[in-house]
């Protein structure tokens, strides 16, 4: 099946992704830096990233987890010019690799990459913060119940939670896995649930060029 999907995210992408000079600089230089290519969103998804990002007008967003930054132009692309990307990376390699792909996209955006724990830099930004309108969480699965407590802090009303690889081919359901980066979903997923301060949340399974996956998403109350 793997192929099968591979092949029909390139016929999506094919067809409805535009090229864009940016993205194609950014994914050729993680691989030609010799770093994979598989934590980064595949193109259909960078592109709903964009898109609810323009639904929702939105102008301030964090980001938990640069890795290579092809994410970070996603989220770049779908913000005005006076709009604001905050990202944290907690590995050096990955923040360099970033950081390095940022400098070279010269987007008229503002992108500021923060490199260590997210949860710590989170916990240190100052008290008068102004509300982020999007967060994508992509870092480390284990802190995935950490970072939504700690995104829901930095939301208003309204904010939109986008949590990525919250399926990891079914292993969420593997009785036999408690590996902490699939605990950490699990307790992302009773989290959710109920949670005085979200909305409305869901889950959607996905299949693609990379694997079979999901993403969870909230919206603030
Ligand atoms: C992994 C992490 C990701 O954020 C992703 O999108 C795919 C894979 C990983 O750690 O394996
Ligand atoms: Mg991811």
């Amino acid at each position: 099946m793997q192929q099968m999907w591979t092949d029909i995210d390139h016929y999506i992408e094919s067809h409805l992704i535009p090229e864009d000079p940016v993205l194609t600089q950014t994914l050729e230089n993680t691989d030609a830096k010799g770093f994979p290519d598989h934590l980064a969103v595949a193109a259909n998804q960078g592109m709903l990233l964009q898109m609810l990002i323009q639904m929702n007008q939105c102008k301030r967003v964090l980001e938990l987890g640069t890795f290579a930054a092809y994410s970070t132009m996603w989220l770049a692309r779908a913000l005005p010019e006076d709009g604001y990307i905050l990202t944290i990376e907690g590995r050096d390699t990955h923040a360099a690799l970033g950081q390095e792909n940022i400098d070279r996209a010269q987007l008229k955006q503002k992108v500021e990459l923060k490199v260590g724990r997210a949860a710590e830099i989170l916990k240190a930004l100052p008290e008068d913060t102004e509300a982020f309108d999007f967060i994508f969480i992509d870092a480390d699965k284990q802190s995935y119940p950490e970072y939504l407590e700690l995104s829901l802090k930095l939301s208003r009303s309204g904010t939109i939670i986008f949590l990525d690889n919250v399926i990891r081919a079914g292993e969420i359901l593997n009785p036999d896995n408690h590996k902490p980066s699939i605990e950490g979903i699990r307790d992302m997923f009773k989290a959710m649930q109920n949670h005085s301060r979200i909305l409305s949340c869901t889950a959607l399974q996905t299949v693609g060029s990379k694997g079979h996956d999901g993403f969870a998403l909230a919206i603030v109350k």
